[in-house]
């Protein structure tokens, strides 16, 4: 009896090793890494380094399990190519830059244009995007800004308002039941954003339309109502305009986040779906050493959050 427990237990750490999961999602990889993005740093931010990436970002992903590469702006195709075949996944952060001819904006495209053409050929790379990013992924299949204007949505926590089809989505498909009643019954979603996009927006526009399912929408402070969550229907692309990793990691006192259980449940749920995507991807680096020189321990987060106007506990800065 001893003999077979042991048996057993080398075969479920053999089999962890090679992916095995006990969740039905086909897992191949149980080291993912995740891309950010970097963008111009503005304002108070621009004396600590070019480019920045909040450090609530980071920490969002690793708590689900990923470890984090930063994607620095300007760099050349070949070498976001080389990235984009190292990596498992991508998230374009919120922010504020422009979404056709940014450093940022750029990046995002190279990533979104090899994501799906992966995918068509049978490898699997998720693409997240939140905030701005969730709007730059409007831009990337539109090609176009439709967006609206949402002033009354700087500074707002939202419950979420689920079409009819996001049980059977991916993005919400597998949450448990009581944080997704808690995700539509209690402010738990917190909203930072100037622009938006109105389910007409997204009729209007046939890329859109065809493109994503709006798995839900809420209403700003003037009446208009917006998209808050959305998943591609073939592509594994993802977009929230609200902010799920600010419930966590984000405590400016000026600022309209929740930090209750369920609140911090949510958040915890969202990154354990992206990276379960993320799971799905085979990419790695060349090399270990190339690995270690990528992933975001090489850098050190520096406390932004001691002034008025900072956003952002930490961030990251790139020269
Ligand atoms: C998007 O929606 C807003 C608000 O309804 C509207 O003003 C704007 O013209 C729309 N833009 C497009 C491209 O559909
Ligand atoms: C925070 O968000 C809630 C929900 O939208 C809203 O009722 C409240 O007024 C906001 N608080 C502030 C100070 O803006
Ligand atoms: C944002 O909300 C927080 C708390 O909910 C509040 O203290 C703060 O004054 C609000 N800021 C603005 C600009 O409305």
């Amino acid at each position: 009896m001893a003999n077979l427990v042991l048996l057993s237990l080398i075969f479920v750490t053999f089999g962890a090793g090679q992916g095995f999961s006990v969740r039905d999602a086909p897992e191949v990889n149980d080291r993912p890494i995740i891309g950010v993005l970097a963008q111009a740093a503005y304002g108070a931010k621009a004396k600590f380094g070019k480019t920045y990436i909040p450090a609530s970002y980071i920490k969002y992903l690793e708590s689900a399990g990923a470890r984090v590469v930063p994607i620095r702006v300007d760099l050349s195709t070949a070498e976001y190519t080389k990235l984009f075949n190292s990596l498992n996944g991508v998230l374009y952060p919120g922010g504020a830059v422009d979404m056709f001819t940014s450093g940022y904006a750029k990046s995002a495209k190279i990533f979104y244009d090899l994501a799906l053409k992966a995918f068509d050929q049978g490898d699997y790379f998720p693409v997240w995007g939140t905030c701005m990013g969730f709007e730059e992924l409007t831009a990337l299949t539109s090609g176009r800004d439709v967006l609206a204007n949402c002033k009354g949505t700087e500074n707002r926590s939202y419950k979420l308002n689920f079409t009819p089809d996001y049980m059977s989505s991916r993005m919400y498909g597998k949450v448990p039941v009581d944080i997704l009643t808690d995700l539509a019954t209690l402010p738990l979603t917190s909203n930072f954003h100037q622009y938006c996009l109105t389910p007409q927006n997204v009729t209007n526009n046939a890329k859109l339309k065809n493109f994503y399912k709006i798995l839900s929408t809420n209403t700003d402070d003037n009446g208009l109502e917006f998209v808050s969550s959305m998943e591609a229907v073939k592509y594994p692309v993802y977009g929230v305009q609200w902010h799920p990793e600010k419930n966590n990691f984000e405590f400016g006192s000026f600022l309209n986040i929740t930090h209750s259980d369920a609140a911090t449940r949510v958040s915890q749920a969202m990154a354990n779906f992206f990276i379960s995507e993320a799971r799905r991807s085979q990419h790695e680096f060349p090399s270990p050493e190339e690995e270690r020189a990528a992933l975001i321990y090489n850098y050190t987060p520096v406390y932004t959050g001691n002034t008025d106007t900072a956003h952002f506990e930490q961030c990251y800065f790139f020269d």
